[in-house]
């Protein structure tokens, strides 16, 4: 299988929604399982864990290590893994046997000082990964800002940039993901361009 994680130290970035939003989009076409990797609990309350998207909640280090143990690389699939803020410890070992790290960062000084570490560590490493510009409140030059600091870190910067809209909250609070809430609305729209992004770079194929 595959390994998709969604990795920040900082809390609040949006891990989690696009954790949830991207396995449901990705499991419509490849085998996915949906691993939820911090205690707080957030993508394993709001999916169900179905037969076509099972959803694990793996809240310790010991746990996700024994699950990580049991992928077979050579089966056919997608694990998709949300992770803790701050646990580096959990990101460390997560990181390690991921195919792609997808990043989330709100373009703010803040954010990006926060999140400069992993970028460096990543850079150093060659890890494959992504970085996504999350909570966008309008394509301003502070996010052409942010982008060109961003890129020079040297991660990857994906095309796609996921909005701030109400419409994700709203998905959230009736549980389910946005493109089944809101399915042709901008939100949604925006996390297939970025599945389609994730998909390329993961080389996987519906
Ligand atoms: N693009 C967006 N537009 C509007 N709201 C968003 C967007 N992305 C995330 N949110 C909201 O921001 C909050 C934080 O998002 P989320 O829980 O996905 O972040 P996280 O990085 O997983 O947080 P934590 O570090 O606590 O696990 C949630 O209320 C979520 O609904
Ligand atoms: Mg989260």
């Amino acid at each position: 299988m595959k390994m998709l994680a969604i990795v920040n130290r900082k809390g609040g970035v949006g891990k989690t929604t696009l954790a949830v939003n991207l396995a449901a989009i990705l499991g419509e076409g490849i085998p996915t399982i949906l691993v939820d990797a911090d205690p707080q609990g957030s993508a394993a309350g709001w999916l169900p864990d179905l037969d076509d998207l099972p959803v694990i909640h793996a809240p310790d280090l010991a746990s996700l290590q024994a699950l990580l143990a049991k992928v077979d690389s050579a089966e056919k699939g997608l694990l998709v893994i949300d992770c803790p803020p701050l646990d580096a410890q959990v990101s460390a070992a997560v990181m390690q046997s991921a195919d792609l790290v997808l990043i989330p960062v709100i373009p703010s000084p803040l954010d990006i000082r926060a999140v400069a570490p992993l970028l460096e560590a990543i850079a150093e490493t060659k890890a494959p990964a992504l970085v996504v510009l999350n909570h966008i409140k309008a394509r301003t030059t502070s996010v052409r800002m942010a982008r060109e600091t961003l890129k020079e870190f040297g991660v990857p910067l994906a095309k796609t940039m996921v909005v701030s809209r109400v419409t994700h909250a709203e998905a959230a609070a009736q549980r389910v993901p946005v493109t089944v809430y809101a399915p042709s609305s901008p939100a949604a729209n925006e996390m297939y361009e970025l599945a389609h992004e994730v998909k390329r770079r993961l080389e996987v194929q519906s």
